[in-house]
């Protein structure tokens, strides 16, 4: 048998007359991360409760290693761990004895629980903190010692919901770091995000879902290709003050400018025809024009296949 990590099959969600998921193909298996992108209310929770039996899909299968989760969840979840909507522990527990009462009703055998905890707790650089009460704890904190005990059971493949979501900077840096050794480790990874920037940083691989439906799946590059242009010619250029029109078509005249698209108004998108060496002269065309260039990098694309992804939909 050819069986994916995770597969789904015509899944579908229904809330009364409110699809929140309609048939949802995927197959994902190998060791790498994949992300599971859409603005709120796309379906990304739905699709991953499903996965974890959480919820029950309203038709349609969910497979984890070609085992329904739906239908036989323990020996389907054996080799998950999961990061979904996870309630908070409680505050007097120690890290210690939080990951202690998972690890137990995870079924870890008391002579390996220590041995698992320790490993879990140096993968999410929460060891120093192992005796000290989760509800002393920054929200970061939290989130690794969640992380931590969805890592109990060494699962080969990780769920996570919205990981660094509620974190400030350095708490989702920190996640996003765990990710990245967790991702060298062989397991497959499948994450959602509403963030684009996360996703193209950390990810391999894409999901696109929207209104319960699933855009596009693929490697980032083939996505970005596929729907913008070809990676190593897409440029993100940006400005001291935010550019005219006039100022915008002066761009797009310069020689090597394919397309130019605006993010934010300050930051551009520009699609340059050509190589590297083409890239500088583009590069001194556009300090010329004195338009208060502040910076030039090269850019992984997903935000402009992003969009337009959407657009072809709307
Ligand atoms: N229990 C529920 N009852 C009714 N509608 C729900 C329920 N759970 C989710 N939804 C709706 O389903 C849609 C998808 O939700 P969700 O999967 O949480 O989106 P995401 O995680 O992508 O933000 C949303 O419109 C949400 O309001
Ligand atoms: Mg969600």
């Amino acid at each position: 048998m050819n069986n994916y990590s995770i597969e789904a099959v015509n899944l579908s969600k229904n809330y009364g007359a409110f699809s929140a998921l309609s048939n949802i193909n995927l197959k994902i298996g190998g060791s790498k991360c994949v992300g599971f992108l859409g603005p709120n209310g796309a379906g990304k929770t739905t699709t991953l409760k499903i996965f974890t039996d959480m919820i029950k899909p309203s038709s349609g299968h969910a497979f984890i290693n070609g085992v329904d989760v739906n239908h036989e969840k323990k020996r389907a979840l054996q080799s998950v761990g999961a990061l979904i909507e996870t309630p908070e522990i409680y505050p007097s527990l120690t890290e210690r004895e939080a990951l202690s009462m998972i690890g137990q009703i995870k079924g870890i055998p008391k002579e390996n629980l220590n041995e698992s905890i320790k490993r879990v707790v140096e993968k999410v650089k929460m060891s120093e903190w192992l005796d000290k009460k989760v509800g002393k704890m920054s929200k970061g904190m939290k989130q690794r010692i969640d992380m931590a005990a969805a890592l109990l059971g060494d699962p080969d493949i990780i769920l996570l919901d919205e990981p660094t979501s509620g974190l400030d900077p350095r708490g989702m840096s920190e996640v996003r770091d765990i990710i990245k050794e967790l991702k060298k480790e062989n397991h497959l990874i499948f994450m959602s995000s509403h963030l684009l920037s996360e996703v193209s940083e950390i990810c391999d691989e894409v999901a696109m879902i929207n209104h319960g439906k699933l855009l596009v799946y693929g490697r980032i590059s083939d996505v970005v290709s596929k729907f913008y242009g070809k990676k190593d010619n897409i440029v993100e250029i940006s400005f001291l003050s935010p550019l005219s029109k006039s100022s915008v078509n002066k761009i797009k005249m310069i020689n090597g400018v394919k397309k130019i698209e605006s993010i934010d108004g300050l930051r551009f998108t520009i699609l340059v025809e050509g190589d590297q060496k083409k890239q500088a002269q583009v590069l001194s065309s556009l300090v010329k024009l004195k338009l208060g260039l502040t910076g030039f990098k090269s850019s992984s694309g997903l935000e402009e296949a992003y969009l337009s992804v959407f657009k072809e939909v709307a």
